[in-house]
């Protein structure tokens, strides 16, 4: 094999990051390396006519003022919904800065209940972070000022007020929060036009379709919500017009409980380039790849070459999720039935607009229509980034979580969140290895504020990582009986921060807790 042949078979089996672990990686690239076909029978949402993308005005972070406020907004062909805004739209603006500026951003609450703004993934100091302490109440205005010192990369933002963070999420309370710098830049990838965000949601619209956020106190509190419609920047399965080209497509998990696995309905790859952290240090070119609440993808896909007309689907491929959720998994089978399991009962149905798609059903999520034969294109780069090896020998501490859910509480170690307990204390500076350990039947995606960090090992059920998991993370998915361990730094602020479940029922219902870096 020559030369090139040779980079590009070890970009997709992971370019040998993680080098303790590439075994895996590679393991997982072959396996997978025949799956074509995959997505190619995608089901499509029985007599919907797509709605064009809600594409979000971008603004920039300095000076800027978002209004927390309920509007009504197009969320389908012809249907006004209320919903929550940052912005004018269904989902909120997206926030763009080069690293090094500084965010100065007014949060103005015109709700009529409290609310607080998170930048999730980036390492603001404590009183920019948006503790549910910091919560401000109906009329008040809040001001943050902090320096973006973060890797170019594909952040998000988000209410995170005390219980209420499910519902604000997802009523439109979320948007991208981008960073560039010049050496992402000089990687020539696609832009302007030809780059756009996905904030991916599922909902339950009633039979008029409109959302509201309803959960029933049994089943939703404890796996957590799970729509019976995909949302894509709060439209429901809405189409976009895209040349015959690359394009950079940066994806967020945004739903309560959804685990999305992406792929394109033509069996074509996606070429993965950046994780939570910014980019990789090579391109993966994957058939699919799963994506959790809180998690990003920065995906490269490829509609070059294809006639105008063509109709790509980006999909939520099926999957059996290696858990045995109460209305799903249980041996139904088919995509998109969903919710008739035993234990769905009450509040499976939808509010009335159809039944609950299962965790791991298929379901479709953005139509991409070809509407202009172009001949220039980016190409995809070999090289992005450096990202150091993983520290091991600085670990000072390992500390062990306890993930479980159980008598409708949702524990770490054994606590529920209270906003003014210190759960664990480590000192700044240090390099440590926590490890989060599922001890109950549903998935929790673990995230940590005031860090990036490095996945090294799962332990139990999937029992390796996956290509998505490389790179800076600060979301990771641990399914029910897996230990997975991850290893941070703190080195970028002191003060009380928060680590928690990123599945927003169980966030808001106690899977929470406060580290302080002194
Ligand atoms: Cu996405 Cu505590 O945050
Ligand atoms: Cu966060
Ligand atoms: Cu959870």
């Amino acid at each position: 094999m020559d030369r090139r042949d040779f980079l590009r078979a070890a970009a997709v089996a992971g370019g040998g990051l993680l080098t303790a672990r590439s075994a895996p990686l590679a393991a997982f690239a072959e396996r997978f390396r025949g799956e074509r076909a995959l997505a190619s029978t995608g089901i499509r949402a029985a007599a919907h006519t797509p709605g064009p993308l809600y594409i979000p005005p971008t603004v920039s972070a300095n000076g800027l003022t978002l209004t927390a406020r309920a509007i009504t907004a197009e969320i389908a062909p012809g249907v006004r919904s209320p919903v929550f805004t940052l912005g004018d739209g269904p989902v909120a603006p997206t926030i763009r800065a080069r690293a090094g500026e500084r965010a100065r951003i007014t949060l103005k609450n015109a709700l009529s209940e409290p609310t607080i703004l998170h930048w999730h993934g980036l390492r603001p100091p404590e009183k920019d972070d948006g503790h549910p302490r910091l919560a401000i109440d109906p009329g008040a205005e809040y001001r943050y000022d902090f320096a973006l010192n973060e890797r170019a990369g594909t952040y998000w933002y988000h209410p995170h007020p005390h219980m209420r963070t499910a519902a604000q999420v997802h009523l439109g309370m979320a948007g991208l929060f981008i960073i560039t710098d010049e050496a992402e830049e000089r990687l020539g990838l696609p832009s302007g036009d030809r780059e756009l965000g996905l904030v991916l949601q599922d909902k339950r619209p009633d039979g008029e379709g409109r959302i509201a956020y309803n959960v029933t106190m049994g089943h939703d509190m404890m796996e957590g919500l799970l729509g019976s419609a995909a949302y894509t920047n709060g439209v429901r399965l809405p189409s976009v017009n895209v040349d015959s080209a690359l394009y950079r497509v940066r994806v967020l998990g945004a739903g309560s409980a959804r685990i999305f696995r992406l792929a394109l309905s033509n069996g074509k790859p996606l070429t993965l380039i950046g994780t939570d952290g910014g980019l990789l240090e090579r391109p993966v070119s994957l058939p699919h790849m799963d994506l959790s609440t809180g998690e990003r993808a920065d995906l490269l896909l490829d509609f070059s070459g294809l006639p105008v007309g063509t109709r790509v689907m980006l999909q939520s491929a099926a999957f059996d999720p290696p858990y045995r959720g109460m209305g799903g998994g249980m041996g139904m089978g088919g995509g998109g039935m969903g919710g008739g399991g035993m234990g769905g009962g009450m509040g499976m149905g939808g509010m009335g607009g159809g039944a609950v798609i299962r965790q791991g059903a298929a379901f479709d999520l953005l139509e991409f229509v070809v509407a202009r034969e172009v001949r220039e294109s980016a190409r995809i780069p070999e090289r992005l980034s450096t990202i150091a090896p993983v520290n091991t020998a600085a670990i000072s501490t390992t500390r062990e979580f306890r993930f479980r859910s159980a008598m409708m509480q949702h524990t770490i170690n054994g606590d529920m969140f209270d906003m003014e307990r210190i759960d664990v204390t480590v000192p700044f500076g240090a390099t440590e290895k926590w490890t989060f350990i599922n001890d109950g039947p549903f998935p929790h995606p673990v995230h940590m504020h005031a860090v990036q960090f490095r996945v090294v090992e799962r332990v139990g059920v999937r029992n390796q990582l996956f290509p998505w998991e490389q790179g800076w993370k600060d979301t990771v998915l641990v399914y029910p009986g897996e230990r997975v361990s991850v290893v941070a730094t703190f080195d970028a602020q002191r003060g009380r921060f928060l680590m928690h479940c990123h599945n927003l029922e169980h966030e808001d219902h106690g899977m929470m807790m406060n580290f302080a870096v002194v």
